[in-house]
């Protein structure tokens, strides 16, 4: 990681898509935090923050938004014109949740939250075992199974499909539009992705637009219908609002979820741990599945706006519209909070992590994720005895998210 001087602190050259990175980002991490609160990462252009206070302290600074056009115009920030050639996918990000601030955010957010908070995710408990077990059946025979595709994929897609009401028939679909849209994220996305995500971006939008349509004349018992009917003091959802909600919920209800159960079931593999004792109880799991939260999270960095300038606690000085990453990755592995941070212990004491976020954007779906992963990882354990890696995984070339290619495993079936 080369490292030089600007404005007395430490600046670093360090391509994304460099495998020696991607594949392994945490002895880097360690490196940035090394050199202080922050680095300014050449490649970003921005000051990244590594260690888990500042990370955590930042995620909940109202100084900073995810939003910046509500309080200054492109011109006076001297932004880029939106690309042309995304104006599909623009048009469904206009009225995401993730880039809204409040007050819009908080209606927004109001309207969805209820579906998502612990108490109503907990009934989907057996319908979630029901469909682990089902999903295991189709491939418990064989001996060997690629996880990613056949396990880690079709349950959070089925669950946040059947959720909102989309026919499971169409969750192909949603798989290809989501891997399309996510593309736009990640480090240097070139004119294919671009093209590619809005196209996906129109087709996601116009299947949800039909789907709404159906739900108006015909409600049923799902988000969408409840997300039309929802009234707050005569105060509707559009339809632009519910589409681009819909697609939210749809896309971050799966992406990080997938490569979270590959990576807590890579980690538990790679450090010969016993699931019998992990899985041992309601507590125990609920320990583990935080443990792997924590230890290889599968969302790496987000980016906050200053909304004025600023000087720092830090020493760091960022203008008005100015950037800055905040680490989720490297905060979770901080050993100012975290003893023995780059070992996995399940057993261990205060285990806060930040791979949800924190502050008014912490995640929607975090008690859904935490149910998903706390009922399929010990069944999927406990149905496929003897379970190891085949080969050594792969993550793809896809920062900031970290999730695997493939995992290959093996067991011996009955
Ligand atoms: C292990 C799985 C997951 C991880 C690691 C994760 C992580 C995150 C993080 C870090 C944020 C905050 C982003 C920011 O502050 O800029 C976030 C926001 C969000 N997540 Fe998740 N997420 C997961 C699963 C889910 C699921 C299952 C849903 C399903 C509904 C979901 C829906 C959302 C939504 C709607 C937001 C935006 C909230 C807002 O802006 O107010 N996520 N997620």
């Amino acid at each position: 990681m080369p490292v030089n001087s600007r404005q007395q602190s430490t600046a670093i050259d360090l391509n994304p898509r460099d495998p020696e990175f991607y594949l392994n980002p945490y002895p880097h991490y360690d490196a940035m935090r090394a050199c202080g609160p922050a680095v300014y990462w050449n490649d970003y252009g921005m000051w990244c923050f590594t260690g888990f206070a500042e990370v955590n302290r930042l995620l909940r600074d109202k100084r900073f938004g995810r939003q910046i056009l509500h309080v200054a115009t492109r011109e006076e920030l001297g932004l880029a014109v939106p690309n042309p050639d995304l104006e599909d996918f623009n048009a469904v990000e206009a009225h995401s949740l993730l880039e809204l601030e409040p007050p819009a955010h908080t209606r927004l957010r109001t309207l969805v939250n209820r579906a998502f908070v612990s108490r109503q995710v907990e009934k989907l408990r057996p319908e979630i075992a029901a469909l682990t077990h089902r999903t295991i059946d189709r491939f418990a025979a064989d001996g060997h199974v690629e996880l990613i595709k056949a396990f880690a994929e079709p349950i959070p897609v089925s669950v946040i499909a059947r959720m909102l009401g989309v026919p499971q028939e169409r969750c192909d679909d949603l798989l290809d539009w989501s891997h399309a849209m996510v593309r736009m994220y990640m480090f240097d996305a070139d004119t294919n992705a671009v093209n590619a995500a809005n196209t996906a971006a129109r087709d996601f939008a116009a299947c949800l637009r039909e789907l709404i349509a159906e739900r108006r004349k015909a409600p049923a018992d799902d988000l969408i219908s409840h997300m039309i009917l929802s009234d707050r003091k005569g105060d509707r959802l559009s339809d632009d609002e519910l589409i681009s909600t819909s697609v939210l919920l749809l896309n971050a209800g799966h992406e990080a979820t997938v490569h979270q159960t590959g990576n807590a079931v890579k980690a538990i593999l790679e450090n010969g741990l016993d699931h019998r004792k992990l899985f041992k109880d309601d507590a125990s799991t609920a320990a583990t599945i935080e443990e792997a939260l924590r230890y290889d999270a599968p969302l790496h960095m987000f980016t906050r706006y200053a909304l004025e300038d600023l000087d720092l606690e830090t020493g760091i000085t960022v203008r008005k519209g100015e950037q800055i990453g905040l680490m989720l990755g490297a905060a979770n592995r901080d050993p100012k909070q975290f003893d023995h941070a780059a070992s996995f212990m399940a057993d261990r004491p205060g285990q806060a992590n930040v791979t949800f976020g924190a502050g008014i954007h912490f995640c929607i779906g975090a008690p859904l994720a935490r149910l998903e992963l706390q009922v399929s990882l010990p069944i999927l354990f406990e149905r496929l005895p003897g379970l190891r890696l085949e080969g050594e995984p792969r993550y793809r070339d896809a920062y900031h998210f970290h999730g695997l290619e493939r995992l290959d495993l093996a067991w011996l079936p009955a």
